[in-house]
Formats: C-alpha cells, sequence, structure tokens
C-alpha cells in the first residue's frame, strides 16, 4: 500500500487545540483496488457511468430477454396453499409488520444483524436480532431494555443511533441506524497498515464519541474492529452502545462472551468481570491503533487468554516513531491506573508525538 496517494485532510491547528469540538471525520480514500474503497458496486462513479459503453437495441432486447427468464423462474416457485414461502438464503422468516428482513450483514456473539427496510417510514435501518435462547431469560430481557434505554439516549455523530428496542412474535430486536459502509475488520483486511494521519483520524473520531458516552457514565465495553464502522461518507460511527453498560452496574452473564470471541481487544480486568471503568474502553482504543498502525494485533489472535492477560505487549516495530509507540503502549498497559485519563487525553498526546516525530527524528 502507498501511504503518500491517501487523500487525508490533516488537521489544522485551530482543529488541534479544539480536537473534540470538531468530531467529524474525513478519511478522504481514493476509490481503488489499492486504498479503502468506500463506495459499493451498486453506486458507480459519475465518470464510471459516463465511460460505460451504450446499449445497443440489440444488447436492450437481450437484457429484456434475461429479465423476462428470471421473472418467468421466481413464477415457477411453487406456493401451495398454506405453505411456507422459501426462505431466503441468511434471512430468517421474520414476521414484522413494520420491517422487512433485505440482507444479512453478520453474525456476533449476541445475535446477527440485517440490513432492513422500515415499511411505514420507507428508510434503511439495521437490525440486530437477539438469539431466541435470551427469551428464556426474563433478568437478561430486562437488562437489555435498560440497556437500550441508555443507549438510544446518545446522539453523537461518531455514535450510531439506536432508534428502539422491540418484541415481535418472540423475537427482540433493536432497530438501528444503517450505516452504508465497512468496518475497520473489513478495511484492515485489504489493507493492511494504514497512515500515521488516517490512525489520528480514527483516534480523533472515536475519543470524541468515548468521552461524549463516558461522560454520560456509558462505557462501551466492547470496542473492536468490527464494531467500529466508516460511512460511504467517511465518516467513522461506532456500533453497539445498545449492549453498553452504566458504571458501576453488575457485570452481564452473556460476558463470558469475551472470553470465547477475540480477547485481543477487551482489557484485562474485563477477563474477571468486575473493576472496569472508561480506562477499559482506552486499552481497547489502543489495542485497534495499534493494530491499525503496524498492521498486527497487540497478540497474534490464537494467542492463550492467560498470556494475553499477563504479557505486556511486544515493542512497536522500529518503524514507528518511539513517542507514538510510548502513547499508545501507555493506553494499554495491564494495570488500569497506568493508562490515559481519558479518551481525549489519549488522542491529545497521540496528536503531539504524531508532531513531535515529525520535527524531529527518533534518537
Ligand atoms: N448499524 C449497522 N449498520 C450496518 N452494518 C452493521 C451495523 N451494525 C453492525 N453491522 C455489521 O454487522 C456485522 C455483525 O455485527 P454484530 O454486532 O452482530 O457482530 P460483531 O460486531 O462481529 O460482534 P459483537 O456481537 O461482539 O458486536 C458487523 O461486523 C458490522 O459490519
Ligand atoms: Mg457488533
Amino acid at each position: 500500500m502507498n501511504h503518500s496517494e491517501e487523500l487525508i485532510k490533516i488537521p489544522s491547528k485551530a482543529d488541534v487545540r479544539a480536537p473534540m469540538r470538531r468530531p467529524k471525520i474525513h478519511l478522504k480514500i481514493q476509490d481503488s483496488h489499492e486504498h479503502i474503497v468506500l463506495r459499493t458496486a451498486k453506486q458507480p462513479s459519475a465518470s464510471a457511468k459516463s465511460l460505460a459503453p451504450k446499449r445497443t437495441p440489440s444488447d436492450k432486447r437481450q437484457e429484456d430477454h434475461k429479465v423476462a427468464g428470471k421473472r418467468e423462474a421466481k413464477r415457477k416457485i411453487p406456493v401451495e396453499r398454506g405453505a411456507v414461502l422459501p426462505r431466503r438464503k441468511g434471512i430468517p422468516r421474520f414476521f414484522s409488520k413494520r420491517y422487512t428482513l433485505i440482507s444479512d450483514k453478520g453474525e456476533g456473539g449476541q445475535g446477527s444483524v440485517y440490513q432492513a427496510k422500515d415499511k411505514l417510514l420507507n428508510i434503511k435501518v439495521a437490525i440486530k436480532m437477539l438469539p431466541i435462547s435470551l427469551n428464556l431469560d426474563v433478568a437478561a430481557v430486562e437488562r437489555f431494555k435498560n440497556e437500550a434505554k441508555l443507549a438510544m439516549a446518545l446522539s453523537h455523530e461518531n455514535i450510531v443511533r439506536l432508534y428502539h428496542f422491540d418484541i415481535e412474535r418472540g423475537r427482540i430486536f433493536l432497530v438501528m441506524e444503517y450505516v452504508e459502509g465497512k468496518n475497520l475488520r473489513q478495511i484492515l483486511d485489504e489493507m493492511t497498515a494504514l497512515s500515521i494521519n488516517t490512525v489520528l483520524e480514527v483516534a480523533q473520531s472515536c475519543a470524541s464519541a468515548l468521552d461524549y458516552a463516558h461522560k454520560r457514565g456509558v462505557i462501551h465495553r466492547d470496542i473492536k474492529p468490527e464494531n467500529i464502522m466508516i460511512s460511504k461518507d467517511s465518516v467513522l460511527k461506532i456500533v453497539d452502545f445498545g449492549t453498553a453498560r452504566r458504571i458501576g452496574n453488575p457485570p452481564l452473564k452473556t460476558e463470558n462472551a469475551y472470553v470465547e470471541g477475540t480477547p485481543n481487544y477487551t482489557a484485562p480486568e474485563q477477563f474477571a468481570g468486575n473493576n472496569f471503568d472508561p480506562r477499559s474502553d482506552i486499552y481497547s482504543l489502543g489495542t485497534i491503533l495499534y493494530e491499525l498502525l503496524t498492521g498486527k494485533p497487540v497478540f497474534p489472535f490464537d494467542t492463550p487468554l492467560e498470556t494475553i492477560i499477563e504479557t505486556p505487549p511486544s515493542p512497536m516495530p522500529d518503524d514507528i516513531h518511539p513517542a507514538i509507540g510510548e502513547v499508545i503502549n501507555k493506553a494499554i498497559s495491564k494495570d488500569i491506573y497506568d493508562r490515559w485519563l481519558s479518551a481525549g487525553v489519549f488522542y491529545e498526546k497521540l496528536r503531539e508525538a504524531v508532531e513531535e516525530s515529525r520535527t524531529r527524528e527518533a534518537p
């Protein structure tokens, strides 16, 4: 990857002095296979449209033929009286008056996410279906409701809006803003490491969102690349604040998911199921920035949990300026008391370190 080709707006001095007042990042990244492709295939650029060869009448006839053939094939599906319509691939049957599931976006520890249509408002939404097994656990449903209430009160440009929590015909689900774009995991899979400017922009938006939530007593607890999305308008959005919890509440039973899932981004104190606070999210953000910068997770993905909990991370590669390495390493300290006190301070220190790395060569 060629970092220099990323079109990134470097924060000006004014931005730098008041970072938290300007949370929107502009990852203006070129639309080519070497870079983060945020434009979807369904939306070709204007130039691509104008370059497309014109259709001749014979092309059009052939296409019309194909469409008619497809319609015919659809008609041939036998729908007997009382029979259940065929289940679309990967999408469960969902008898909702208001929502239609359109496509499967992926499955996580707490259910599956679908792109859906809100038929009442005629808008796209994202729906997170919680597992059916949850229905049996009345206390867990109550906790989900309470968490949804907290998340619904959060209104920040870098946090995905949660619209509501609902139950229809025994299916419990959360309806949220649909983000057309990619998550950081998908971006990392395509690009390995990102330039320091992009990392700084990611840090600024995440820090702004986290500070906002933390000030309102909400900790995310599951900050990881899958839960950070970049919209096709290049705005960073943190997903899944719906499973966040008010500071001081007892841990959820479902927290075991962390141990079974990807522990790389989880602060050591969270494994004990207690004693965590906003600095747990700062740890997670640190691990993500480490990975974005180096192209490698702090610990290889198959590292045993005990090693992750006890071993300090390996030193940053030589091509990362030591000042930047120090700031990130402080965020991922094992001991919660050694970390930055707030996400905003973490971002500020990182920005200063980047400036230092530009003015002074590493010793
Ligand atoms: N609001 C949304 N808009 C668009 N896509 C989303 C939205 N929320 C989640 N997704 C996508 O759906 C995928 C599945 O999300 P889900 O939260 O179920 O799994 P996860 O993030 O991998 O794990 P976890 O359950 O621990 O959060 C995500 O990776 C993300 O790309
Ligand atoms: Mg998620």
